[in-house]
Formats: structure tokens, sequence, C-alpha cells
């Protein structure tokens, strides 16, 4: 059995091909049979990314106008590229996946109208997805078999959560940001010092070398203890340290402050996981989304989890930032635990 998932919820356009083992696309055609779970990871036969970093980064930030706009000039030769680097034809797919939300409204109903459109020529099924269950079930593309119940943070450009899975496709928001995501914050950052966008890669890059000890910076703490995170206060304390100590992009210190930057957000994140931790008790840990990327927090959260003696699983760095796969793995769980075998055409985007 053969999927086809799109992904245009923010500013990648993304395709990808997905073959799923032979017997579970025969549980796909008798609806009443829905079993529990995959028993095995589908095979990612294409996943095709392309960035509109270009388009956004004049701006220092992501467009929304733009951002459809680019979708739509794009969408049919990703589309194109997925099927043939699969070595598949249009024809050949049985199963159409597609962000739903939350993103973008304009970026989201480009993907979901184009899906639509194949799904009801070829007349196959169609499943919407949402985006974050998609972050988290990218995890699961290259190591199914992560033991439940599994905590789960979830860190992009939009989205900073804590999540329980207790069971396969169960996702309990433990906690959440109240203001600024991580990501946001590390892009807010290198705006404001005219690094470029998108900041995450770019701090990344440029903190390397530096000393992550060198500037003051505060772990954020909410005043509840609540698992709720908050980097706005972390942002408006890095802006200071900017203007007090005058960094400019060009500074000698740009390098430890950067670092000492990235520290504190990644300490802020695993605070959260172990706060979280101990309360649920979770038998393994998963870390998801853009800023998973990051070197610096894969490395706290995995020596966290070492320490506890968890098992933490964090995906490659191209199943991190928004991709097609892991939309196709989220439609392609829910779709053996229950086949549905038409076209819903009123499938909605929605953006929160
Ligand atoms: O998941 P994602 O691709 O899109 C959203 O759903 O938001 O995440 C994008 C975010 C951006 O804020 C970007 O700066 C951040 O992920 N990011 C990183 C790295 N690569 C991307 N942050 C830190 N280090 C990185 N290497
Ligand atoms: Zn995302």
């Amino acid at each position: 059995m053969l999927l086809l998932a799109l992904e245009t919820s923010c500013d990648e356009t993304s395709a990808a091909v997905l073959r799923v083992p032979e017997p579970i696309a025969k549980t796909g055609k008798v609806a009443s049979n829905c079993p529990p779970t995959l028993t095995a990871a589908p095979e990612v036969l294409s996943n095709v990314v392309l960035s509109q970093d270009e388009v956004h980064a004049p701006y220092g930030g992501v467009v929304p106008e733009l951002a459809s706009r680019q979708h739509i000039r794009s969408i049919t030769a990703i589309v194109g590229e997925a099927l043939s680097r699969a070595g598949v034809g249009i024809a050949e797919i049985d199963l159409y996946a597609v962000t739903q939300g939350p993103g973008l409204i304009g970026s989201l109903l480009v993907g979901l109208s184009f899906a639509k459109g194949l799904a009801y020529y070829h007349k196959k099924p169609l499943l919407g997805v949402d985006h974050l269950e998609a972050h988290l079930e990218a995890c699961f593309l290259e190591n199914p078999a992560i033991a439940h119940p599994a905590l789960g943070l979830l860190v992009s450009g939009g989205h900073t959560a804590l999540y329980l899975m207790d069971e396969p496709l169960s996702y309990k928001l433990l906690g959440r940001t109240r203001d600024d995501a991580a990501g946001e914050a590390l892009d807010k950052i290198a705006k404001f010092l005219g690094l470029g966008y998108p900041g995450g890669p770019v701090i990344e890059k440029l903190a390397k070398n530096g000393d992550p000890k060198a500037f003051p910076f505060a772990v954020p703490r909410t005043k509840d203890r609540s698992l709720d995170f908050s980097f706005s206060g972390l942002k408006t304390g890095a802006l200071k340290l900017i203007r007090e100590n005058g960094l400019t992009k060009d500074d000698p210190r740009l390098a430890d402050f950067l670092a000492s930057f990235e520290e504190i957000v990644a300490r802020a994140l695993v605070d959260q996981v172990r706060a979280a931790a101990d309360q649920v008790q979770p038998r393994s840990l998963i870390l998801c989304g853009g800023v998973a990327r990051n070197t610096r927090l894969r490395t706290r959260f995995q020596d966290y989890a070492r320490r506890a003696g968890l098992d933490a699983y964090v995906p490659s760095p191209k199943l991190c930032t928004d991709n097609a796969a892991m939309v196709g793995a989220a439609a392609l769980k829910r779709f053996a635990r229950c086949p549905t075998l038409s076209t819903d055409l009123d499938l909605d985007a929605f953006a929160r």
C-alpha cells in the first residue's frame, strides 16, 4: 500500500511517499477489521522538502501571504519530485494525507486543496492530519517500538509543548508556552541582531565555539510551578544584555552571548521535561520539532535521560523540521487503527 503525504502548514512545501507492509494494506480494505496499531514502521520512499527561507529572509520572519503564494508555485513540482524519487506513478497511490492545521491558514489551504483534488480525481481516501501529532509521530518512523507511556517535548517555531502519550495515538497536553515558542525566541533574537532567518540554525552555527557560561541568564520559571513554559522573559533579558553590552553582529563576544542564550533555552526546556517526568513517570522520552535539530538541546536532553535511566528518542534532523514524511506517519497510524475509505471533501483547514 502506498501513501502520498503533503505538508504546507508554514514555510516548507513538502511531499512524501510512504509504503506500508502488505498485512496492514489489506486491513485498509476491511473497514470493520481495525487493528490496534501499526506493527511495523512504514518505509519512507521519498521525502522532498522545499524551504522558503530565501523568500522570507529579507523580512526576518515568515510573511504569510508570500508563503501561500510560494506554496502554489512549488507544490506541483514537489509532488512530482516525491513520486519520481519514489519510483511511483500517481495512479498507484492508495491513500492521501495532508496537514489540516495548526498553521498559516492560506498555506494550509494550498496543500489541502491540492490533496483533495488528487484524492477526488483518483477516487482514493484522504486523511487530514494534525501538524503537532505529526511532529510527535516523526519519532516513531525511525523507532516504531518506543515504549508507552512516552513523554514528548515538541519544540518548534510556533509551539513549545509537553505531551503524555499513554498509548499509541493518545496525546495529553501537560504544559505549553504561555507566550513565545522556544524557536520563536531564537528567531527574534537573531532578527534583532541582524543575523538572518531562521534564527535557530544561525545561532547554533555562530555559538559553536562560544562559552555558554559567559553571560548571566536565569532559568525562567512560571510562578505556579505548572508544566507550562515562558520564553518572553528570557527574550527580554537577552535584549537587555545586548543593549547593556552594546553587542552587535560583529562583536567578538557574540559567540559567547549566543552560546549562553542557547544554553539557557535548552536548560529551560529540559528542566520542564524533568519536572513532567517526575510527575508522570514515563517509560520513554521523545524530543521533536524544528528546534530539536539543535545539538546543544539534543545533548542536554540525552544527558538528562541517561541520568534518569529513561530511553530517549530524537528524530534525525531532517525529520525534526517540517516535512511530509511525518504527516504520512501520523496518517498511517490512524488509518491502521480505523480505515476510512471515503474522501471527505468537506475537510477544512484550521489555524489553531
Ligand atoms: O518545526 P519547524 O520546522 O516549524 C514549525 O512548525 O514551527 O520549526 C522551525 C523552528 C524555527 O524557529 C527554527 O529557528 C528552529 O525550528 N530551528 C532550530 C534549528 N533548526 C531549526 N533551532 C535551533 N537549532 C537548530 N539547528
Ligand atoms: Zn512544525
